[in-house]
């Protein structure tokens, strides 16, 4: 199983669209460069936010086309791991914070057919993943505290993104980056420099009045960096 189909990826947040309609917000994402929703559960304890559980994760997987990207912001995520890869989580994140024994978890999940994640939250450093590293499928450096849609991006995210690309780098990680919070057209081709090639969006998509045109600007954008980056290597 390998994450790497495409080079990168944009994974709209499904939690900045309206939430008494889920399925049709998702096809309204539908464009043929997206493979995965991003889904954020979130339980009201761990972060200040109550959102979707394993039966809306089961609908949008029966009732759109796209593979799912499910974020854990949960206490008990160790718990609910097999019932979100049952529900039908293609990769599944859970928090560095939220579980106990995290090499566990991590195989527990890629045990039950699933990519794994693992995310930070904003104050929390990379060291602690430091002897996960080599098990992992993903990490997911939050952008922003956990919770909402619609926040502002906290700088240092980039810095961290930086140093997890160089530690990938020196030991040959197969892991991918993945950035959520705060990221749109402004920020995300120096995200994209910095190491990330999973870029989470919500409000940058959800909250523009033509989706389509706003997925095509980021796609744009990861694009101008790469053609330059490309000519900095001629
Ligand atoms: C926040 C969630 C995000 C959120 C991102 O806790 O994890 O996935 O939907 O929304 P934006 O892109 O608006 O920051
Ligand atoms: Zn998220």
């Amino acid at each position: 199983m390998s994450l790497n189909k495409g080079e990168y990826q944009i994974l709209p947040s499904i939690l900045a669209g309206d939430a008494g309609k889920l399925v049709e917000e998702a096809h309204s994402v539908d464009i043929t460069e997206i493979e995965y929703l991003h889904v954020d559960v979130m339980d009201g304890h761990y972060v200040p936010n109550l959102t979707m559980g394993p039966d809306v994760v089961k609908s949008l997987k029966k009732n759109t086309r796209f593979k799912l990207d499910v974020h854990l912001m949960i206490d008990n995520a160790s718990e609910m791991i097999p019932v979100f890869i049952d529900a039908g989580a293609d990769i599944l994140t859970i928090h560095q914070e939220g579980v106990l024994h995290l090499h566990r978890e991590i195989h527990r999940i890629k045990q039950l057919g699933a990519l794994a994640g693992v995310s930070l939250n904003p104050a929390t450093s990379l060291e602690t993943l430091r002897w996960v590293l080599p098990d992992l499928d993903l990490v997911l450096i939050m952008c922003v505290n956990p919770g909402f849609s619609g926040q502002d991006f906290i700088e240092s995210s980039m810095d961290k993104v930086k140093q997890l690309a160089q530690w990938k780098q020196r030991d040959g990680a197969k892991l991918v980056i993945e950035v959520d919070g705060g990221i749109g057209p402004a920020n995300i081709g120096k995200m994209y420099e910095a190491g990330a090639r999973y870029f989470v969006a919500g409000s940058a998509v959800f909250y523009q009045s033509d989706r389509k045109a706003a997925l095509h600007k980021l796609l744009h954008a990861i694009n101008s960096e790469r053609t330059r980056q490309g000519s900095l290597q001629v």
